[in-house]
């Protein structure tokens, strides 16, 4: 189970942009499971749809609506189809991003503005729209998902360069929309989060088993270690907390072993638990209306 109360999230409705896969999945399913609803946002459709069948088949809990992010009638369109679904919105997880490996001599101008555009643009567009049809008189929580950036991003320096960009992004607005009660707020995996949908993108070379030994906690982290960070952020528990990141890292943006080296070893192990999909009457309390 996951470590906050059952229907801790009653009664509130998120978006997880990047939600039927990967990390996004991990947000989505825990936030389903302590009682809040939640609608994934994705390009793609059929990812969309097995994610429902997998994770609510009722449908009761759980919306998947199509939407480009680097689009703003896209965006627009999302935001209009979940107030009308489901009234009200408390959380949005700007989760969905993409990049490729690249050596920074060889990426083309249509190569760099795809990747700021969906990491950078795309968050602008999303926390605008939040703000402007509810955030802005209701109050709200925005967590950002960023990349270990801390030492530059070789091979990477297109998405280093959006992901530096959400992050003051973040602070930026965790001031401007302080007075309208929003906290925003960026969690940042560590490239050793290991999840299926992230190894196909690095393709043939195994990145994480170059990464693990750099990892002070020696193995790789769990996308359910990402969304415990991101559910405490959302939470009252972190009531004032605004305009921080959170580095899920195990440490790892602040080990090199020149002065230190950490021996194999396996006293930091992971923390699991099997998602199942929401039951009937399950998150008593649930009326629907904001809390
Ligand atoms: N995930 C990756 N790229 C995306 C995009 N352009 N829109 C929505 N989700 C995404």
């Amino acid at each position: 189970m996951s470590v906050f109360r059952p229907g801790l999230f009653a009664g509130k409705v998120a978006i997880v942009t990047g939600g039927a896969t990967g990390i996004g999945r991990a947000i989505s399913e825990e936030l389903l499971s302590l009682g809040c609803r939640v609608v994934i946002a994705s390009r793609k459709k059929e990812r969309l749809e097995e994610a429902v069948k997998e994770m609510d088949p009722s449908g009761k809990s759980l919306e998947a609506i199509q939407c480009n992010i680097r689009r703003e009638d896209e965006v627009q369109n999302l935001f209009t189809k979940t107030l009308s679904r489901f009234g009200h919105l408390d959380f949005l997880v700007n989760n969905g991003g993409g990049q490729f490996p690249s050596p920074l001599a060889d990426v083309t101008l249509k190569g760099w503005e795809a990747v700021i555009q969906t990491n950078l643009t795309g968050t602008f567009l999303m926390c605008r729209e939040a703000y402007r049809t509810w955030f802005q008189e209701n109050g709200g929580n925005i967590v950002n998902i960023i990349a270990d950036m801390y030492r530059g991003f070789p091979m990477m320096a297109h998405t280093g360069a959006a992901r530096a960009g959400v992050e003051n992004l973040t602070r930026s607005l965790a001031i401007e929309w302080a007075a309208s009660g929003v906290r925003v707020n960026a969690v940042c995996p560590g490239s050793s989060i290991y999840s299926k949908t992230a190894r196909e993108n690095y393709g043939e070379n195994d990145v994480f088993e170059t990464v693990r030994p750099f990892v002070p906690a020696k193995r790789l982290g769990t996308p359910q270690e990402v969304s415990s960070a991101v559910c405490f952020l959302l939470s009252p528990g972190a009531a004032f907390i605004s305009g921080a990141t959170l580095r899920v890292d195990a440490g790892g943006s602040l080990y090199s072993n020149l002065m230190w080296n950490i021996p194999e070893h396996d006293r930091i192990p992971p923390y699991e638990w099997k998602y199942k999909p929401p039951q009937e009457g399950e998150n008593e309390g649930d009326s629907g209306k904001p809390k």
